[in-house]
């Protein structure tokens, strides 16, 4: 199977979205960005159209057609369930392969039961794209997940970290380890499963920049800013119950941050996959120094 080289984007205007389209650009695909609003916004930026999609089925149908990839990085909540829609109509139009808004830990072998739980949605996918592939040979999808995306955790706060004022809430000890992936090793991903489509097809693929916990993140941003930082402590499992308490209550940003937070930096485990089974060779990720990419984020 030949490279592709007609690909449609969703979610392309999102954190995760817009790097995958530059990537895409400048590896010489032709990006077709569908937004369901072009605002203000020229059609055309940097080399990728845009078009206004209403997410139906009719409207994707005429958006897919003559594409052979559609690439999903939509966001997480209700449109993750919407997928399902462009799925059937990438499979109408013709396209060949679906890279479904993955990019985060394993939504199929999942440790964490809270993870489980808030990744339904995103699991049912996978379901239903296995067996859309079964019935529909020409039409495959390729999946991607690489644990805690450390381009959103660390500037975000959302990990604990802040760089204005070098503070860390460290959630129990600090010495969880989980996997997490930089936003050039998805880019990098995306591009390699479009070039040699052949190897990725109907696949779930982990990758992985770094294996971490809080405390060597800590350990990390001291050595580069020469400095001791302000710590303080939090207990993960109250903070776990308190995020599905906010979440029961209409809160769902809060509360999936704190269930995220107080499961996976909740004690002393360490949740990351085997090297054995990581794409990361397959789809050509360079090895990232943990303390080097801190190093080039704290300055930026
Ligand atoms: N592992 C991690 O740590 C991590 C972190 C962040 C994200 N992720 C995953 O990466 C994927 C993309 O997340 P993201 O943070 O990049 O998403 P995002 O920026 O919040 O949104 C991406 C795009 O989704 C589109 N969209 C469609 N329906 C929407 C709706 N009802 N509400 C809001 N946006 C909607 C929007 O594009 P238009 O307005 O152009 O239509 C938006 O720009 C998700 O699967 C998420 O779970 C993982």
């Amino acid at each position: 199977m030949a490279s592709f080289r007609n690909i449609a984007v969703l979610g392309g205007t999102g954190q995760v979205g817009r790097p995958i389209v530059k990537a895409l650009i400048d590896a010489g695909f032709n990006v077709t960005v569908v937004t369901r609003s072009l605002g203000s916004n020229p059609k055309e930026v940097n080399g990728a159209s845009f078009v206004t999609s209403d997410y139906t089925y009719e409207s994707l149908v005429k958006i897919f057609t003559g594409q052979e990839a559609v690439v999903s990085a939509v966001a997480a909540g209700p449109p993750i369930a919407a997928q399902k829609v462009m799925v059937d109509a990438a499979i109408q139009a013709g396209v060949r392969r679906f890279i479904p808004s993955e990019y985060g830990s394993s939504s199929i072998d999942q440790p964490l039961e809270d993870f489980k739980k808030l990744m339904a949605p995103k699991t049912e996918l996978i379901a239903y794209l296995q067996e859309k592939a079964r019935l529909h040979p020409q039409f495959s999808w390729t999946c991607l997940s690489g644990g805690a995306l450390i381009d959103m955790g660390i500037p975000s706060g959302v990990w604990g970290f802040s760089m204005s004022d070098r503070t860390a809430t460290i959630f129990d000890t600090g010495e969880a380890r989980f996997d997490s992936i930089t936003i050039p090793a998805v880019t990098r991903s995306v591009v390699s499963v479009l070039q040699g489509p052949a190897d990725s097809a109907n696949k779930y693929l982990l990758i992985r920049s770094f294996t971490v916990s809080q405390s060597e993140i800590l350990a990390a941003l001291e050595d580069i800013t020469q400095s001791k930082w302000s710590v303080s402590y939090v207990n993960a499992e109250n903070l776990r119950q308190e995020g599905w308490k906010l979440l029961a209550g209409g809160n769902p940003k809060e509360g999936i941050e704190n269930i995220v937070r107080g499961a996976l930096f909740q004690g002393q485990k360490d949740i990351s996959v085997s090297q054995d089974a990581l794409a990361n060779t397959q789809l050509g990720i360079q090895t990232t120094n943990l303390r080097d990419y801190l190093e080039s984020m704290v300055k930026n």
